[in-house]
């Protein structure tokens, strides 16, 4: 049984998908089961992945974490995304790009933003 916006990765050949819709079955890459991304909120190395949220006079800047983190070829932050009031945002990343991501939205009618990204090595994280 999936859930919506769950995020699955094939640890064989790297397929990742995000839930639209949930389903009963299990979602299958490569001959076997998907992994489930568990959506991580503690930092414990020196690089720093959990979303950090700021208001801007236009929306939000969302910054891949309290230190930027590494946009290498090889580590780097693949997205970044909002979701709020049934509407999701995603800013797609690569090498070389800040850790960093600018949404414009009207936070008037606005009551909670979560965050989240991908680092292509250490997964999902989300704002605490
Ligand atoms: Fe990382």
């Amino acid at each position: 049984m999936t859930e919506q916006n769950q995020v699955y990765r094939c640890n064989i050949c790297g397929n990742i998908v995000d839930v639209l819709h949930s389903g009963a079955g299990k979602l299958v890459c490569c001959g076997q089961e998907m992994q489930l991304l568990e959506e991580k909120i503690n930092d414990s190395g020196s690089e720093k992945h959990v979303p950090v949220v700021e208001k801007t006079d236009n929306g939000v800047k969302v910054k891949i974490g309290s230190i930027p983190h590494p946009m290498e070829e090889n580590h780097f932050i693949e997205w970044i995304e909002i979701a709020t009031d049934g509407k999701i945002y995603r800013k797609m990343l690569k090498p070389g790009d800040k850790p960093e991501a600018e949404f414009e939205i009207d936070l008037e009618s606005i009551n909670v933003i979560n965050a989240r990204e991908y680092c292509s090595i250490h997964g999902l994280w989300k704002s605490v």
